[in-house]
């Protein structure tokens, strides 16, 4: 039987921040979705209740064991004013993915989604309508019971969140510097690097830190084992356009499989450019650079969009690409993509979500 979603009302409405200084992360709307599970009872007491700071035990099992995970999607307003989603159908499915590898229990995807477009809806006045901007939707889920024992929880809160935000680096589409880790690895084939959960984000912090120092934007992460194959950016899936040909790490059991991603690939073979997805490493990479055939590089993520990479560095060797100017291809996937997000483009996938209409 299909659960109620109940409403608790807040006194007062937050004012909305200047659309123009948005960045990414940094405000939060008036409500939030919320669900909590026991194993006595599933999960139960669907609401959209007030956004504030939540009352948890010290002994809450996701303080010490880390069981968190997390979804990050996004609700975009269209030019004639409706609110539209992208692929969100794709991301209830890795959230229960992420559920089964961290043994939290399913969710009930149809509804979670149905929870999610009724938050919307209450917020409607918060999807931001400027150049780049959309109501960035962050759905997670962590262990709330309280107990000290290492064993998969009996209680959990699921929460979905809503930030109006901007460009996730700064500017959006204006090249990155990445750098190359070779010390730090992000995850090992069999872990947990393929589902979004927390503490693969805690583990790149201090990698992070190194690049923040040398000015870079972000991390290129190589695979646990060898250190040689290129696996992903922490925040985004990474491609390449060499001579002609886009390749993208093969997904491998220890890389995230991004929407964004999976959106790029479709797209470039609509396009019938030719696309690869396979193992590669990086000294190809440089060694392509070389020849004079790398010709972008760019990355993939919900919250980055595509993001060209303008410089990369790997042990003492830093190479410009593209002169550190944006692609053509990067450019173009960019347009095709948000173009179709913000209902400027036809949607020949059906990717997008209509939330809610002009006159709603
Ligand atoms: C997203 O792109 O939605 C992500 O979850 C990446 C992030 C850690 C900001």
């Amino acid at each position: 039987m299909k659960q109620e979603i109940s409403f608790i009302p807040r006194e007062q409405l937050k004012p909305k921040p200047d659309p123009a200084s948005l960045g990414f992360g940094k405000y939060f709307s008036d409500y939030m979705f919320a669900m909590d599970y026991h194993s006595d009872l599933g999960w139960f007491d669907p609401r959209i209740t007030p956004y504030e700071p939540l009352t948890l035990d010290p002994s809450a099992m996701v303080f010490h064991y880390g069981q968190a995970i997390f979804e990050g999607m996004k609700a975009y307003k269209t030019k004639d004013g409706s609110i539209q989603l992208f692929r969100p159908e794709k991301n209830m499915k890795r959230l229960n993915e992420s559920c089964e590898r961290l043994c939290i229990p399913q969710i009930d995807e149809d509804f979670l989604l149905e929870g999610i477009k009724e938050l919307i809806m209450t917020e409607k006045d918060w999807v931001p309508s400027g150049e780049g901007t959309s109501l960035y939707i962050r759905p997670f889920i962590f262990s709330t019971e309280p107990y000290l024992g290492v064993r998969p929880a009996k209680q959990y809160k699921l929460l979905v969140i809503l930030s109006p935000s901007g460009a996730y680096y700064g500017s959006q589409l204006s090249p990155v510097k990445i750098y190359v880790e070779e010390q730090f690895v992000r995850a090992v084939i069999g872990g947990v690097g393929h589902v979004k959960t927390a503490g693969n984000y805690a583990a790149s912090l201090k990698a992070q830190e190194k690049a923040d120092a040398g000015g870079y934007a972000q991390i290129l992460w190589l695979d646990a084992k060898e250190n040689k194959y290129v696996e992903e950016v922490g925040s985004m899936n990474i491609f390449f356009k060499i001579n002609g040909e886009v390749v993208t790490p093969r997904l491998n059991g220890s890389i995230l499989p991004g929407v964004t991603r999976d959106s790029v690939i479709q797209l470039l073979k609509h396009w019938n450019i030719p696309v690869r997805e396979e193992k590669i490493s990086i000294e190809e990479v440089f060694a392509a650079h070389k020849r004079g055939e790398l010709e972008e590089v760019f990355g993939a993520g919900t919250a980055a969009v595509i993001s060209p990479v303008g410089e990369l560095t790997w042990k003492d060797q830093s190479i410009v690409i593209n002169n550190n100017h944006i692609g053509q291809l990067s450019q173009d996937i960019y347009d095709e993509m948000t173009g179709i997000q913000l209902g400027k483009k036809e949607d020949p996938f059906n990717w997008t979500v209509k939330v809610a209409s002009v006159e709603a």
